[in-house]
Formats: C-alpha cells, sequence, structure tokens
C-alpha cells in the first residue's frame, strides 16, 4: 500500500501549474499544446505502483530507445485550462514496454484516453535531446501567438528567423545559442512531422511549426517554458516594432551579438551572424 498520494507528487503539482500557466499566456487554446517529461523510477515509486499496469497502450511508432522510461503526459484533446481541475482525466503517467512498442498506464488518461497525438514528435525528440544531453528531460509544444504570426509576415529561412529574434532581445543569443529550426507546413500528429521535427532538435532545442506553433526542449520544465517565453518575447517585439509606422531603426548589431557570445561564453549557431573580424 502507497503512502504517499499521488496527488502531492512534485512532478504532478508542476505539471497543473504550468499547464495553467501556459493556457493563461494564450498558447494553449482548447486542447493546443501537449508536454511530456521524463520522469526517474524513484521519482514516481513513492506514489504510484510501478510493479504493474491499469492498462497498455499499442504504439504505432515503437521507440526501443526509451524502453522502461517513465513520462508524464498531457492527454490527447484535453483542455490546458482545465488540467487543474481534473489532472487524472487530463493527464497520465506511463512506462514505455521493454520491448518500447507499447505504454503501460500507471496512472491517469482516465476513461481510456490517450496520451497526445504529437506522440511521435515528443518521443523522438526526446530520443534526439537524449543523444545531446543525458540530462535532457521536457519536451514541450504549444501555440505561442507571437511566433505562429511571425511565421506569416517574417521569412521562414531559419537562419533569418533565429537572427531577427537574437536581435530583438538582448538575451535571446544567451538563452538559445543554438538557434531555431522551421519546418515547412505540415500535417500535425503524424510520424512523419515527429521525424522532421527530431532530425531539427539534434542541435538545438526550439523548433517552429510555421502557421502552427513551436516544440521546445530542456532539463526541467522552467528551463523548457522559459526558453519558449524568450522566443515568443522576441517575437512579439519584433511584431510590435515592425508594426509600428515608422518600421524598425536600429537593432542590436552582429557585432555587438559576438560581444555578448563572448561575454556569456555561447557559442552562436553557425552561418548566422556576419563573421567576427
Ligand atoms: P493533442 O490534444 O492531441 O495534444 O493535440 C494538440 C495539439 O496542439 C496538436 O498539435
Ligand atoms: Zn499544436
Amino acid at each position: 500500500m502507497l503512502e504517499k498520494s499521488v496527488m502531492d507528487a512534485p512532478f504532478l503539482k508542476e505539471m497543473l501549474e504550468t499547464t495553467y500557466n501556459m493556457w493563461r499566456f494564450g498558447w494553449d487554446e482548447r486542447n493546443g499544446g501537449n508536454i511530456s517529461c521524463l520522469l526517474k523510477e524513484e521519482e514516481v515509486s513513492p506514489y504510484l505502483n510501478v510493479n504493474g499496469a491499469l492498462r497498455v497502450i499499442p504504439l504505432d511508432l515503437p521507440v526501443p530507445e526509451l524502453a522502461g522510461c517513465y513520462f508524464i503526459v498531457t492527454g490527447s484533446g484535453k483542455y490546458f485550462k482545465n488540467v487543474k481541475t481534473n489532472p487524472a482525466d487530463s493527464l497520465g503517467v506511463v512506462r514505455v514496454s521493454p520491448k518500447g512498442n507499447e505504454l503501460e498506464v500507471l496512472w491517469g488518461l482516465a476513461d481510456g484516453g490517450s496520451p497526445t497525438s504529437e506522440l511521435p514528435a515528443h518521443f523522438l525528440s526526446h530520443i534526439a535531446r537524449l543523444k545531446q544531453d543525458p540530462d535532457h528531460r521536457v519536451i514541450m509544444h504549444n501555440h505561442a501567438t507571437n511566433i505562429i504570426a511571425m511565421t506569416f509576415t517574417h521569412d521562414l529561412n531559419e537562419r533569418l528567423f533565429t537572427k531577427t529574434l537574437w536581435k530583438m532581445c538582448t538575451e535571446c543569443i544567451v538563452v538559445f545559442p543554438d538557434g531555431i529550426g522551421i519546418l515547412p507546413w505540415m500535417v500535425p500528429g503524424t510520424d512523419a512531422i515527429g521525424m522532421k521535427t527530431a532530425a531539427k532538435m539534434a542541435d538545438r532545442r526550439l523548433v517552429v511549426w510555421p502557421h502552427h506553433g513551436i516544440f521546445g526542449a530542456g532539463t526541467s520544465i522552467d528551463e523548457t517554458f522559459g526558453l519558449i517565453e524568450t522566443a515568443e518575447k522576441a517575437a512579439q517585439v519584433y511584431s510590435i516594432a515592425s508594426a509600428h509606422r515608422e518600421g524598425i531603426k536600429q537593432a542590436i548589431s552582429d557585432e555587438e551579438l559576438w560581444r555578448l557570445a563572448e561575454e556569456f561564453h555561447v557559442t552562436p549557431a553557425e552561418g548566422i551572424l556576419t563573421v567576427k573580424i
């Protein structure tokens, strides 16, 4: 018999706060957006029975690389506004089966619910990021308003897009020196968009889906939220500044961006800034 209620688990509390904040920010209208967070067995076992499963869900795209991994994940079709009041319906704690072809549901996803339809993009991105960073934990997707708006007005070349964002707020190049990947427009919820997203995640932590939203990766929920928040803020500044009657008159120069990179010990992704003299 477990003594602790899962409602007291720090990983659950953090998901409730985060989904609500994302909704408050206007990033997650209706069921827009999804989060998955890797958990350690020792984080889960005080709260949930890890020696069995409530049910199993077959995976269309097997992920043997993640066999035995635990995740808390948002459910498909669930409104971020309501996660706080109905966590067992909106979220699930799952474990990937030993062969990587099934999900074992340990808690939540009540009444036959499914994990997010973007699970292929989440799982393949987790695999890509873990290869780069053993501390990687979180994939977060949402419909950040100003990022989406920018995909209508700005060139979709990822180098130009990244450079514009770096120039909008001084902190950007420090927070995402690896830049932003951009996919062509694609149908969401498919293995194909999952594979393309994960391929971009191999060497960066932000991927924009034009006219849809953004994917972010990080070592914690806080860090991933902050990463998306920083890009979204820069996109908002861009929208405001470029809509101004007189247009953008000045911005941070490439030389100043190099000085920031040097001061904060980050390496800007190649081919974006003019070469340092
Ligand atoms: P889910 O409700 O299946 O997570 O889908 C929301 C979404 O944002 C799709 O891209
Ligand atoms: Zn979406």
